[in-house]
């Protein structure tokens, strides 16, 4: 199986925005990257989404959530058939509240929306909301090949991940596979600020073990459902959008 880094022919070429990584990304040149990235091969890696104060508050955040006994193990699957499998994943996960977000968390939810408008009005993809949540995979764990976009529920449109973690070599593991047309892949290393995106129905992708804790934000713009049982609760409680 082939493997090739962001950088390579099929992802969006946003190095030279980056400025070699310094820099980071003005919203608009992300958004754009983005779009291109979506309407072209379907993803795109935008490092230096958000600025690394605005990264370690978001790290903090989710340390704090970690040692309250917030983050709780993740499931999988839905409805009856969900429950805790941690040979599939491993993670803990916590929801974000966006009707009350905690204050490092508004920076990020902004920047969310700001994109959720841009990419509507380019793509009309329709996305109505997002949901979302931290993910903390401790040394070990990983999330078994899969796509986001249930079987039986079609409103996840997008899926977001978001890195937290400072300096990560390319020996703590722990990528981001995603997998590409023609048995190829492309594995994402979780640096803090980097931002993947991708259409929730066309990549399956999986999380590889890591040496180091590895945190993250995953989100999921949606739609209003077109098929399934119409009305669903998600796991934040919430109902979507009629
Ligand atoms: C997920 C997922 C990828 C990542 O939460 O569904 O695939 O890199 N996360 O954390
Ligand atoms: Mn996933």
């Amino acid at each position: 199986m082939a493997r090739m880094r962001w950088s390579d022919d099929h992802a969006v070429d946003v190095g030279r925005l980056t400025d070699g990584g310094s820099r980071t990304l003005g919203a608009g040149e992300a958004s754009a990257a983005i779009v291109a990235g979506l309407a072209g091969p379907g993803f795109a890696v935008v490092p230096g989404f958000l600025r690394e104060p605005e990264i370690a508050s978001l790290r903090d955040r989710a340390l704090a959530l970690d040692r309250d006994g917030e983050l709780t193990a993740a499931g999988v699957g839905r409805g009856a058939a969900r429950g805790e499998r941690p040979q599939i994943r491993g993670d803990r996960t916590h929801w974000l509240d966006d009707h009350a977000p905690a204050p490092a968390e508004v920076a990020l939810l902004v920047r969310f929306e700001a994109l959720r408008r841009v990419v509507n009005e380019a793509l009309f993809l329709g996305l109505v909301e997002i949901e979302a949540h931290y993910a903390l995979y401790p040394p070990g764990a990983a999330y078994a090949r899969h796509r986001d976009r249930f079987r039986d529920d079609d409103a996840r449109v997008l899926s977001c991940v978001l890195y937290l973690n400072h300096g990560w070599a390319a020996a703590d593991g722990g990528a981001l596979r995603l997998y590409l047309a023609d048995d190829a892949a492309l594995d994402v290393a979780p640096e803090g600020g980097t931002l993947v995106c991708f259409l929730a129905d066309r990549f399956d992708h999986e999380v590889l073990p890591a040496r180091r804790p590895r945190l993250s934000i995953a989100g999921w713009f949606r739609q209003t459902p077109q098929t399934g049982s119409g009305r669903i609760t998600l796991a934040t409680g919430r109902t979507p959008v009629e």
